[in-house]
């Protein structure tokens, strides 16, 4: 299994199956236009036949300085604070049987992007919008939530980010 840029003309996502219908046809019929327009960059993992086994997506978006708890805000600029915004991940349930990890590996590697971007512009943060069943994964690698009232919205400090790597 590698993880890699999303190629619409390389990367094989017509059997994918998460278990959500919509992040399945979101991979197979969207994506690739939302890469081409410059509106998110994916990254799948993928078997040796270029089978995909997972993908995420990155863009940037940025977290209102309100949003997050007290104790945090009180540290930061009043103004909004750039992030990365993980905005759809999924795993294939069969691949999910593997014992790889790959959603682990994704996540990892969508920090590992992020704190790339970080060395070009400002980003602070790592963002996702979790769906309510995912929050247990986030929380495993110590995501935050924001101050919605849902409670689903998540974040990661690049700082955290940097020390998890020590
Ligand atoms: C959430 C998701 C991406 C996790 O991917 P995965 O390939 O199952 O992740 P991993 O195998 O790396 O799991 C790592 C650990 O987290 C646990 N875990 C996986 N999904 C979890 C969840 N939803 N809640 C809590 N823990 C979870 C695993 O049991 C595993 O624990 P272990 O190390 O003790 O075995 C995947 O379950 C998925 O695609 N779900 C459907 C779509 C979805 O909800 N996407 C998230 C959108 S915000």
């Amino acid at each position: 299994m590698r993880i890699e840029a999303f190629d619409a003309t390389q990367h094989d996502r017509k059997e994918f199956e998460s278990g959500n219908a919509k992040l399945d046809e979101y991979l197979q019929r969207h994506l690739s236009q939302g890469v081409k327009k410059g509106i998110v960059q994916a990254y799948v993992a993928v078997d040796d036949n270029g089978k995909v086994l997972g993908y995420y997506t990155l863009s940037a978006a940025h977290i209102l300085h309100d949003d997050f708890p007290e104790s945090v805000a009180k540290k930061l600029p009043r103004y909004p604070v750039p992030a990365a915004l993980l905005g759809r991940m999924a795993t294939d349930l069969k691949a999910r049987q593997s014992g790889l990890h790959i959603g682990s590996k994704l996540l990892i590697h969508a920090m590992k992007q992020t704190l790339k971007a970080g060395s070009t512009l400002g980003v602070a943060c790592i963002v996702v919008d979790a769906k309510p069943e995912a929050v247990g994964f986030y929380r495993r690698f110590e995501f935050l939530p924001l101050k919605q009232e849902d409670g689903l919205r998540l974040y990661l400090s690049v700082d955290t980010i940097r020390k998890m790597q020590r």
